[in-house]
């Protein structure tokens, strides 16, 4: 790559930190005087950028006069937060009683081993993201998988290769 390219790459990488770093000291304001802020701003901050990137948890340390260690005791404690970014497809396998009762903990294995599949072939790794919930609502479909907002019920293990393959216009 020629060094002109990179130059131009880097400098919009390091003008996106810095905005990111500016916008997450200015949500942090925003909630300063309110009681339990942290998961508020956190709230804030993946609604913005989709996730919890690194440099905004750091920034947010700094804003509030807090520890890492804090910010990521609250990020992992709840199950919302993403430190990854989002993919381009959202996968949620319900795990609520009935879906488990009736194989999601397999469904899932299966969308992972795929998904790993995917990525070991090379396929962009932030194409899908993939995470359990807890009772979506639809349990006469159980088990159920809910992708990009469309819920897929009543799936076994070998449906979900098509689910993905859909997905990705295959
Ligand atoms: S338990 Fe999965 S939809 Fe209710």
């Amino acid at each position: 790559m020629a060094t002109q390219q990179l130059q131009t790459e880097l400098d919009n990488l390091l003008g996106w930190v810095e905005s990111m770093r500016n916008r997450v000291r200015a949500i942090a304001r925003e909630w300063q005087a309110e009681e339990g802020n942290l998961i508020m701003i956190l709230h804030a901050i993946q609604n913005e950028f989709g996730y919890i990137p690194r440099g905004a948890a750091n920034e947010l340390a700094k804003e509030l006069g807090t520890s890492m260690a804090r910010i990521y005791e609250v990020i992992t404690f709840y199950h919302y937060f993403r430190l990854t970014p989002p993919g381009n497809h959202h996968i949620q396998v319900c795990m609520g009683t009935a879906c488990y009762l009736k194989g999601a903990d397999e469904l899932h294995a299966e969308l992972d081993h795929q998904l790993k599949l995917l990525e070991a072939a090379g396929v962009r790794r932030n194409e899908f993201n993939l995470e359990t919930v807890r009772c979506i609502g639809c349990c006469g479909m159980a088990p159920a998988v809910v992708v990009d907002g469309e819920t897929h019920g009543r799936l076994c293990p070998s449906n979900v290769k098509d689910i993905i393959k859909q997905k990705r216009g295959k």
